[in-house]
């Protein structure tokens, strides 16, 4: 049973596309996030799905979060064809919620359906969910400096089927999670020389779930080892730093600020993105290249390359206390968290809408009164 959202909401709502199932409203007046987030521990009330039949999506639906239900010989359980995306919500610098650069997220989550052949969400329909969760959980939004409401959209194969072929029928949800920044302290790195992430051709560019599954091995065998994550290289040569699971990889050398450049096989970042343009706008040398391991790892132990840190949204931006090779050998750089904290401070503060945003990149979200 539902009531659309003009009649929740009066008035103001009235252009909104989307139904407001029964429930919705005593799901959000009775969640109380616990002190302690995590990352993704805890759920926010209330979750968007809209689903794709007969070559169009259908109107979107805002119900309380839960289980759903789903075919066990559906295209996302048996080939993998799931791709997703990850954003925040602040609410600590100013009364109302706002997105940092959501319109990034849609631009990447269309790139990832049309590299896996799924049919693409909508500019409209991906703001109406991300807009309506946030509107509607804005009371579930943390105020704390470093927390956050995590949304993470998601795009799936839903008709069952061994044949090896794209499902015909899709859903298209947005879950939130009220959270803590992903990771705190120093990571401890073991550079990756077996397995590969991604390859040139692969779905290496697509935040695709198969992507995060296929590094698991490498992130189990480095924690294994009392480290944190893995780092790829290149699957041609093994030679070329790709990322680390979840996140970019910049390093500092010589003063300057060293990413590897897109190789067609490394997710773009948009927290790496944002870094660049900032980084450059407060006067620093980026370059975007090829950065060899071997290379990186001889500059750290001649002192020319003073830190390295990774980014991400999860992240924000992460030190990095040490790379470990396989051969047990560990890289320690001299400074962690410098020029490393000087940025993930610049950047939270656009973010939290605490500092000017000279870039334009906060979205201001309205309230919803459901
Ligand atoms: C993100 O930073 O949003 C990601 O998707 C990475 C994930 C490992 C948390």
């Amino acid at each position: 049973m539902h009531t659309s959202v003009a009649e929740v909401a009066g008035a103001a709502k009235a252009a909104a596309g989307f139904d407001v199932a029964l429930g919705v409203s005593a799901a959000l007046r009775n969640f109380k996030a616990p002190d302690k987030l995590g990352f993704g521990l805890v759920a926010a009330p209330v979750m968007f799905s809209a689903v794709w039949t007969d070559g169009a999506w259908g109107r979107g639906e805002l119900v309380p979060y839960g289980p759903i239900e789903i075919l066990p010989g559906a295209r996302a359980l048996q080939y993998a064809e799931l791709v997703f995306e990850g954003l925040k919500a602040y609410k600590v610098g100013a009364a109302g919620p706002s997105l940092f650069r959501p319109r990034e997220n849609w631009q990447r989550l269309k790139r990832s359906a049309e590299r896996l052949s799924m049919p693409v969400v909508s500019e409209a329909l991906f703001f109406e969910a991300v807009e309506a969760i946030v509107g509607a959980c804005h009371r579930c939004i943390p105020q704390e400096s470093g927390r956050s409401l995590y949304l993470r959209p998601f795009l799936f194969g839903t008709e069952a089927g061994y044949l090896l072929r794209n499902s015909t029928t899709f859903r298209f949800m947005v879950i939130a999670n009220p959270v803590e920044i992903y990771s705190s302290g120093p990571m401890r790195v073991a550079i990756e020389r077996d397995d590969v992430r991604a390859a040139v051709g692969g779905v290496g560019t697509a935040k695709a779930a198969a992507n995060y599954a296929a590094s698991l091995r490498a992130s189990n065998a480095a924690v294994a080892r009392g480290l944190t994550v893995a780092l790829w290289l290149d699957a041609r040569e093994q030679r070329f730093i790709q990322e680390l699971s979840g996140m970019n990889l910049f390093a500092v050398i010589g003063g300057e600020l060293h990413t590897p450049a897109l190789d067609g096989a490394i997710l773009p970042g948009v927290t790496r993105d944002s870094l660049i343009t900032l980084a450059r706008h407060l006067g620093l040398v980026v370059h975007e290249r090829a950065m060899a391991i071997d290379e990186l790892l001889a500059q750290i132990l001649s002192g020319e390359c003073t830190e390295v840190f990774a980014c991400g949204t999860a992240a924000i931006l992460s030190p990095i206390g040490q790379l470990t090779d396989r051969d047990r050998r560990e890289y320690v750089p001299n400074k962690i968290d410098a020029v490393a904290a000087q940025l993930r401070e610049a950047l939270l503060a656009i973010q939290e809408r605490r500092a000017a945003d000279p870039f334009g990149w906060t979205r201001e979200v309205a309230p919803l009164a459901l």
